[in-house]
C-alpha cells in the first residue's frame, strides 16, 4: 500500500522530550524561567501573579533542583529544533500510604509553540515515567475553564470537581475557581 503524505497544514514539527536531571535543568534554568514568565504574561494561572520577573521565575525553578536530586520530582522538557518550548513536572507523593500517587505540576508550553502537540507529548511521556516509577494514580488541579482543561480531557483525564475562589488571576482582577482532575494508569 502506498503511504499517503499528510497534508502540509496538518504535519506537525518533530518534538523531542527529554527528562532533565538536576545538572541539565541547571543549564536550562533561563529557558525554564522564560517559559514560566511567558505563561504568566499570557494569563495562565500557574501560582504567580504578573508581572513575574525573570529572576523570580529562575529562583523558583532553582528551588526545584534539590527535589530532583532527592528523587522527589521528575522534570521533562520539550524541544523543537533544540529550542526548549515546554516542560512539565511530576511530584512524587512522599506519604508511606501513597507511594502509588503523584501530582502533575507546571505543564507549560511557550505561546509560540502551542497547538502543535507539545503538551500532549509531554503528558504522554510523563505518564510513561510515572508508570515506570510505580505511580499509577496521577492528580492535578487547573483553573476552571482554562485551555489546559481541554488538554487534560483530550488525554483521558477525569474531572472530579471545582473549588471556588481558589486563586487570584495573574492580572489580580478576581479570584477564580480551580478544577481537580485525576488519571488512573493501567
Ligand atoms: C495547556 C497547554 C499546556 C496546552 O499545550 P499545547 O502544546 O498547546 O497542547 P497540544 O497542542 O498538545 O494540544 C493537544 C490537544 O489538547 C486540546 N487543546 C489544547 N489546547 C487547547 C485550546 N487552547 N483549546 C482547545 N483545545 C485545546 C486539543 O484537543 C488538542 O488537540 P488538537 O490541537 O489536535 O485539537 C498550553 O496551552 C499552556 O501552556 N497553557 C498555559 C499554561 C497552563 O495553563 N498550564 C496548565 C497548568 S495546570
Amino acid at each position: 500500500m502506498t503511504a499517503v503524505p499528510e497534508p502540509a497544514a496538518r504535519r506537525r514539527p518533530e518534538v523531542v522530550i527529554r527528562r532533565l536531571d538536576a545538572l541539565s535543568a541547571r543549564r536550562h534554568l533561563d529557558d525554564l524561567a522564560d517559559l514560566l514568565v511567558d505563561s504568566v504574561e499570557g494569563g495562565a494561572s500557574v501560582s504567580f501573579v504578573a508581572p513575574l520577573a525573570h529572576y523570580e521565575a529562575r529562583d523558583w525553578f532553582a528551588g526545584v533542583l534539590n527535589e530532583m536530586d532527592l528523587g522527589r520530582r521528575v522534570v521533562l522538557a520539550a524541544f523543537l529544533e533544540d529550542r526548549l518550548v515546554g516542560c512539565v513536572q511530576l511530584v512524587l507523593s512522599w506519604q508511606s500510604n501513597a507511594t502509588h500517587r503523584a501530582e502533575v505540576q507546571k505543564m507549560l508550553v511557550h505561546r509560540s509553540a502551542r497547538r502543535l502537540g507539545v503538551g500532549a507529548r509531554l503528558m504522554k511521556q510523563l505518564e510513561t515515567e510515572a508508570r515506570a516509577l510505580g505511580r499509577t494514580l496521577l492528580i492535578l488541579d487547573t483553573e476552571t475553564g482554562s485551555d489546559a482543561e481541554h488538554l487534560y480531557a483530550h488525554m483521558g483525564w477525569v474531572k472530579v470537581g471545582v473549588i471556588p475562589d481558589y486563586a487570584m488571576r495573574p492580572d489580580r482582577s478576581r479570584l477564580r475557581p480551580t478544577s481537580l482532575w485525576y488519571r488512573q494508569l493501567d
